[in-house]
């Protein structure tokens, strides 16, 4: 007989960022903390969530609100205690569920202890921890480098008349990668939490971990738009997605596996060719590099078609595929593609084969919500005031109740929340089995249940026009899966076989339980999953 092939749970699971400071205040100072995410397991287990994310929870200046840590093996008092996240920690586990925490192993915070040290003197043994280096002659930074958030990514340091190397914020000091001390350090935190029993890390900007040792200036974008970020004028060639961060990654996954089925995502925004390296050789680098494509291509059945199969194509044989829909750094699903498509989006998430990854509130359809200028917190947003790059319309609390603040707070939240919060939160949705949150569990739920949708083969069904189609298909069942990605009404015209079946679940809930076969006739914005005969 055929071995059954064994899926670990981040295959066939479900994963949910929560940013922790908009998810649930229990202690009323407007900014949520790990008591409160405790207070909403339940109703993440009720979703049928299988791994919780956590975006930073240790201590740091805030900054980069949590991203600029100065330790990293402490939980800021904001978020609680050390006590505090052992008891989530417990409580994830009791509900069979999953812990990810964000590890954050590229810059440190410029209060972190490593820094001041660095920093004190030229001949302090941790100096060669950061990226130091001379002026040039003229007294110019050391090259062209930018930094994400704005401005040179060079700082230039008085006491020691020597320039830092920072990616982003200057008060985000950026590791030297190359120094073993370095290395060893961080495995050492990562050791810190796995001894815990924490289930993973999703690693920040892994593709950013080793610079050009030359430091070579990188080239000029000729298709640079000055709407854009300053940042995107250069093509970060020799400053990110550098040689030798393959054998750093592999480093990395040893210390991982040193431990039982732990998970490491990375960060790592780069086009498929270059991200599915990422896997490592033998599939010894990150288990999930995460894919970020329906957060930053078109959204248009054609181009959504053409790269979820050069993906495909292009994943090493043993290497997973993953899907994220949205994030802390990226404007809300819904507001990348319109409420009307959002249930499209959760439908197209929900049936690729790949992890899926979603964020906080999208669940609801919650949308970007506004923040007037003198509202502003993120630095992205403030460095480049006329860009409008604040992620904080995206970081918003979340919608619990109609009451005051949502259900987020007592206090002041940290952030406004919408005019609208009063009808769309989840205990309105829940008490409505046509709302965004029973559609988004119900697909989790089926997802689950159902071998073809969770681990299945995909396969494309061709088609022209604005819809997406594809199968999913396991021993004794195959969904064909339709989504309508404009919208206007039109046709399914199988090219190759007929197909037949009936309607599981659709984005208006009236056209379920029908069956179909042949062309099929679809609405403008409709997602229809169809459990075929012919499986
Ligand atoms: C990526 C994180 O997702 C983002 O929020 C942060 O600002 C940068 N990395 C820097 O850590």
């Amino acid at each position: 007989m055929e071995q059954k092939q064994h899926y670990l749970w981040w295959q066939s699971g479900i994963i949910y960022q929560i940013y922790p400071r908009s998810f649930q205040d229990a202690d009323g100072d407007g900014v949520g903390d790990l008591k409160g995410i405790i207070q909403r397991l339940d109703y993440l287990k009720w979703m049928g969530i299988t791994a919780i994310w956590v975006s930073p929870i240790y201590p740091s200046p805030m900054a980069d609100f949590g991203y600029d840590i100065s330790d990293y093996c402490g939980i800021h008092p904001l978020f609680g205690q050390m006590e505090d996240f052992d008891a989530l920690l417990k409580e994830v586990h009791q509900r069979d569920m999953k812990l990810i925490l964000d590890l954050v192993p590229n810059h440190t915070s410029n209060q972190h202890p490593w820094f001041l040290e660095s920093r004190s003197s030229r001949d302090n043994p941790k100096r060669d921890w950061y990226l130091w280096h001379d002026a040039k002659e003229d007294g110019a930074e050391p090259n062209n480098w930018l930094s994400v958030f704005g401005g040179s990514a060079w700082e230039w340091d008085q006491q020691t008349e020597q320039y830092y190397y920072h990616a982003f914020l200057k008060e985000q000091p950026d590791l030297n990668w190359r120094n073993p001390e370095v290395q060893r350090a961080m495995f050492d935190v990562m050791r810190f939490w796995l001894d815990k029993g924490v289930d993973g890390f999703r690693v920040d900007v892994m593709w950013h971990m080793l610079k050009d040792e030359e430091l070579r200036d990188n080239p000029t974008n000729p298709d640079y738009e000055a709407s854009k970020s300053t940042y995107d004028q250069l093509i970060p060639a020799y400053s990110t997605d550098q040689p030798g961060i393959h054998d750093l990654v592999a480093k990395m996954r040893q210390v991982m596996d040193e431990y039982d089925e732990r998970v490491m995502i990375g960060e790592i925004y780069l086009p498929i060719h270059r991200l599915v390296t990422y896997y490592g050789q033998d599939n010894k680098g990150a288990h999930l590099p995460f894919n970020f494509m329906l957060v930053t291509l078109d959204w248009n059945a054609r181009t959504i078609r053409s790269h979820i199969d050069e993906y495909e194509g292009a994943l090493p044989a043993g290497g997973w595929p993953n899907w994220v829909i949205g994030n802390h750094d990226q404007p809300r699903i819904t507001s990348r593609v319109g409420n009307a498509q959002a249930k499209v989006a959760a439908m197209l998430l929900l049936t690729l084969r790949g992890t899926p990854t979603l964020y906080y509130g999208d669940e609801l359809g919650m949308r970007d919500v506004p923040i007037p200028p003198d509202e502003v917190q993120d630095p992205q947003g403030l460095n480049m005031p006329d860009k409008d790059l604040s992620r904080d319309p995206a970081r918003t609390p979340m919608q619990w109740s109609p009451a005051k603040n949502a259900g987020f707070t007592d206090g002041k939240p940290w952030l406004r929340l919408p005019d609208n919060y009063k009808r769309i939160n989840v205990e309105v949705q829940q008490a409505d089995n046509y709302s965004m949150l029973h559609f988004y569990r119900r697909l989790i739920k089926l997802r689950q249940s159902e071998a073809a949708l969770s681990i299945g083969d995909y396969a494309p069904v061709l088609t022209n026009g604005p819809i997406l189609t594809y199968t999913r298909k396991a021993e004794g069942s195959t969904f064909l899966i339709l989504l309508n990605l404009s919208h206007k009404p039109c046709i399914f015209r199988a090219q190759t076989e007929t197909y037949r079946g009936k309607i599981i679940i659709a984005t208006d809930p009236e056209r379920e339980e029908k069956t179909v076969s042949g062309n099929i006739a679809l609405y403008g914005d409709e997602g229809l999953l169809i459990a075929l005969d012919n499986a």
